[in-house]
């Protein structure tokens, strides 16, 4: 790999208004442009925002109180994706899902609707269901004394009821949460008031029109519990800045600091980077061959022909259609409805509080990011691979979540490449030091880039409205 020395030097004061500045390099919408097969009209617009320059304080990565702040008026007000419609397929199956010190019950009914229960028995409290994951059962009985409701959460039975006479059966029905349903993912809301799910969406499924997410099924699924902050860990994926230091691999083929940022009201954002280009940091370019050579995706033991940049060909058209083969191949496919973009560029969406999307083709991600008990510095990270239903057949059935130690590589997980799952061991090896530091440190803040880091900036201005109010009592 070419040594990367690299556009550094210091800020300086500029006349442009701030947030105006951009990397030098062609633009993400330069580098479409040049494709054979275009992109779709909801990639070739840009919609940054300038959000302000201001610190985000370190508190809020580490303080008790503006966890506790954030489970009620956060995790208690949203909408969060909790499973998949194939993890609970059946009348009966459910989908225990837990956040912070949340716990709920999501079940499939007889009639395919689904419900959210809270998951605490009304008598003493205890969990009906012990731990996160998927279950099927008939009727939900307390482990403890074993009151019991049916599925559509009315009580049932009570166990010597001759000494419950105060309790009025129809009062005594599970608390209930909102249920909605896009793109194959079941989302609840525990917060009665607010926007249904689809107006929550905002853009997304304008966006996702020609993306099918539930057309997808759970290739792989990942979780690995972290000594950070769940901001902490989503923020690491929000902007690629970090790729030139943390990931300076990924630099043969991936144009980072020309990377786009876009904003979409309080609830989304994204970014968009052009795979099959130089690093706009490398002093020494790659050619066009060398780009492909330098492949991270697909199946690299399939270098033929088909891997020949030829006359007037850039390494993204010959990617682009190499991956649109194989992929099409591996995974029963027809993508010959995609343009070169969809198949090879890293494309990320964020819906608050803590989903991140990816719809390309090549690296098809879907992460979440949750607090886990009454802990401000723990998370739980999962990744999960979401890959196309096969035309012809059935979908496969949704992959378990393996739990990667904290001190273990993605690397040793069965089914993950070793290449890629060294590249979240880069991402989360910093956490650590990053939620330390906020503590460590005698700064109040982070100093973020006006552009690069305004994802970050978004995801905790939104926090701010709902901490306030200002968005959920509209
Ligand atoms: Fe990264």
């Amino acid at each position: 790999m070419p040594n990367p020395t690299i556009t550094q030097g210091l800020p300086c004061a500029s006349d442009e208004p701030l947030g105006s500045a951009r990397c030098p390099a062609p633009s993400v919408q330069d580098i479409i442009k040049q494709d054979l097969h275009k992109a779709p009209a909801v990639l070739t617009h840009e919609n940054y925002e300038y959000l302000g320059s201001d610190d985000v304080g370190y508190g809020r990565y580490y303080e008790q109180s503006f966890f506790e702040n954030e489970m009620e008026k956060i995790w208690g007000k949203t909408w969060q994706w909790v499973c998949r419609e194939e993890h609970i397929p059946e009348a009966g199956d459910h989908y225990v899902y837990e956040v912070g010190y949340f716990s709920f019950i999501i079940i499939r009914q007889q009639d395919g609707g689904v419900k959210g229960f809270v998951n605490s028995c009304l008598h003493r409290s205890t969990k009906l269901r012990k731990g996160e994951g998927i279950g099927s059962a008939q009727e939900l009985r307390c482990p403890y004394h074993g009151w019991t409701w049916s599925n559509e959460g009315d009580l049932k039975s009570v166990p010597c009821a001759w000494d419950f006479a105060h309790v009025d059966p129809d009062k005594f029905s599970l608390p209930e949460v909102r249920v909605g349903q896009w793109g194959g993912f079941i989302f609840i809301n525990p917060g009665e008031e607010g926007p249904d799910l689809m107006e929550y969406l905002g853009v997304l499924p304008e966006h996702f029109a020609n993306w099918d997410l539930d057309k997808r099924f759970v290739e792989l699924h990942l979780a690995k519990e972290l000594p950070c902050n769940w901001k902490t860990a989503q923020e690491a994926f929000l902007e690629s800045y970090h790729v030139y230091e943390t990931h300076p691999q990924l630099m043969a083929g991936v144009g980072d600091a020309n990377v786009q940022y876009d904003i979409y009201g309080d609830h989304v954002s994204r970014f968009y980077a052009a795979v099959g280009v130089n690093s706009p940091h490398l002093s020494n370019p790659l050619s066009e061959q060398e780009l492909v050579n330098a492949m991270l995706v697909g199946d690299r033991s399939v270098l033929n022909d088909d891997l020949t940049v030829g006359e007037g060909e850039t390494a993204r058209i010959v990617m682009a259609r190499f991956l649109r083969q194989t992929l099409g191949e591996k995974y029963k496919s027809d993508l010959s409805g995609f343009s070169d973009s969809e198949i090879i560029d890293t494309v990320e969406y964020h819906l608050f509080p803590n989903m991140v999307l990816f719809p390309g083709l090549s690296l098809p991600m879907v992460y979440r990011f949750r607090p886990i008990g009454m802990n401000p510095g723990k998370c739980l990270f999962e990744l999960l691979f979401l890959r196309p239903v096969p035309e012809d057949g059935e979908a496969p059935e949704p992959a378990e979540p393996h739990y990667v130690g904290e001190n273990e590589s993605y690397s040793s997980a069965p089914g993950m490449d070793p290449a890629f799952g060294a590249v979240y061991d880069q991402d989360t090896d910093n956490l650590r030091a990053q939620q330390q530091g906020f503590m460590a440190s005698r700064k109040k803040g982070q100093t973020l880039g006006n552009y690069q880091e305004v994802r970050i900036r978004h995801l905790n201005k939104t926090i701010d409205k709902y901490l306030d109010d200002s968005i959920i009592t509209k």
